[in-house]
């Protein structure tokens, strides 16, 4: 109906006319608001030639990653763009990054990374508790609010609760027009375009993508990160797009197999490392759009516990690149193959054979650097909720229970 748009702060009113309307502040003064106007390449976004929203979103990833390098990395010196942060790297001694559902899988991811990449100290929380823990707010921690809709009352909440603390706040979202981003200090888009499949895919990969950018800036504004290093990875980082790219195209091992989860009472999807965020990432895609039960775990685990579900014929993924948590993944894997899982085994390509009997099936991803891996392990991951869903029948961009963005608590 409309691009124009014109945000109310709290307390504020208007009053809409057949032509015109007339704003007023808490105390019913006249005042002036500005109207912006939404770009309009939003409205023309639909399928396509795709089936659902999703499939195209999935299929759309290396554009999103294209998108967020050419926003933040200067290709021609190997360098990393900030523009206008506004915090002097002295003034940050911690980052804690909070979210819900997939942002949160994306906080996860992140900490991984700063963990690796910054001398920083990170924590994460899921937004629903953060905003009611007794929080210790510190000046120099960095807070990170990650969202695709920008919208998330409990994500809006934590962050309110930070500006009542004065903290530095920083917006990870898609939607820059969004709650979060207008009130949070600074804002880094991760510009992956309008995602409409209330399973979100592109914007994951979007905001791991500007999560990581911004652990390898902060990284090397505190020395952290020898100049070298920091410059083999920003140029690894520029193959990316194609990587998955290649990854997208392992379509019909995927599709054979989502069968078996469709038919399972449950299924459990283990990672460690690096590679467990996105088992968890992996599990909720799968319980949203098939809604069949599966639970994502840090491989390590299994022997506290989760063990006892392993029964003959339960399907389990296991994320295994080769990095350095393989061989102890493969020593889980083989637990739960003794006692009669289906093991989906997710890898990276390399020269050394898989050690190991009775793996049901093995996708092997392109090789990258370890940093990197964890995008390409997501899109078998995607393809398998969708194709479980398709097969299914369920309605794959509203699945039941769901919305896009979840505004109320
Ligand atoms: C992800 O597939 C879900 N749709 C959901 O978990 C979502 O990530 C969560 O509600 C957070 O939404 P946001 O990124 O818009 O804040």
């Amino acid at each position: 109906m409309t691009n124009k748009i014109t945000y109310l702060n709290d307390g504020e009113f208007c009053i809409i006319k057949k032509d015109h309307v007339e704003f007023f502040s808490e105390d019913g003064t006249k005042i002036n608001k500005k109207v912006l106007e939404l770009s309009t390449e939003e409205e023309k976004y639909d399928k396509g030639d795709f089936k659902h929203f999703m499939a195209k979103e999935i299929e759309e990833q290396p554009i999103t990653l294209k998108n967020g390098i050419k926003e933040y990395i200067d290709t021609s010196n190997n360098d990393i763009n900030i523009h206008n942060f506004p915090w002097k790297i002295n003034e940050i001694s911690s980052v804690t990054l909070i979210g819900c559902g997939t942002a949160y899988h994306s906080c996860l991811m992140a900490k991984y990374w700063f963990e690796e990449l910054t001398s920083l100290d990170v924590n994460i929380d899921v937004a629903s508790e953060f905003r009611y823990r007794k929080n210790r707010f510190k000046k120099d921690t960095l807070y990170l609010f990650v969202s695709q809709s920008g919208e998330t009352a409990d994500t809006y909440a934590a962050l309110d609760l930070c500006i009542k603390n004065n903290m530095k706040t920083c917006a990870v979202v898609n939607v820059i027009e969004s709650s979060i981003a207008r009130d949070s200090e600074f804002v880094l888009p991760i510009h992956c375009g309008t995602e409409i499949g209330v399973a979100s895919t592109k914007a994951f990969l979007g905001q791991i993508l500007i999560l990581y950018i911004l652990a390898l800036k902060l990284g090397s504004l505190k020395k952290d990160l020898e100049k070298k290093t920091y410059i083999e990875k920003i140029k690894d980082l520029k193959e990316l797009p194609k990587l998955v790219e290649k990854t997208l195209s392992l379509d019909n091992k995927i599709q054979a197999v989502s069968s078996t989860f469709n038919e399972a009472k449950g299924s459990m999807f283990l990672g460690r490392g690096f590679s467990f965020p996105i088992a968890l990432e992996g599990a909720l895609k799968l319980k949203e759009l098939s809604y069949i039960h599966a639970e994502g775990y840090p491989a390590g685990e299994m022997k506290h516990g989760p063990l006892a579900l392993i029964e003959e014929g339960m399907p389990v993924v296991v994320l295994a690149p080769r990095d350095d948590y393989y061989k102890k993944t493969i020593s889980n894997m083989q637990e739960v193959i003794a006692r009669g899982a289906k093991v989906l085994l997710i890898t990276n390509k390399s020269k050394d054979e898989i050690v190991s009997e009775n793996i049901w099936e093995t996708i092997e991803v392109e090789s990258t650097n370890e940093d990197l891996l964890p995008f390409l392990l997501t899109i078998p991951l995607q393809k398998l909720a969708y194709y479980s869903a398709l097969k299914k029948g369920f309605d794959i961009d509203k699945p039941r229970n769901l919305a896009k963005s979840v505004t109320v608590e």
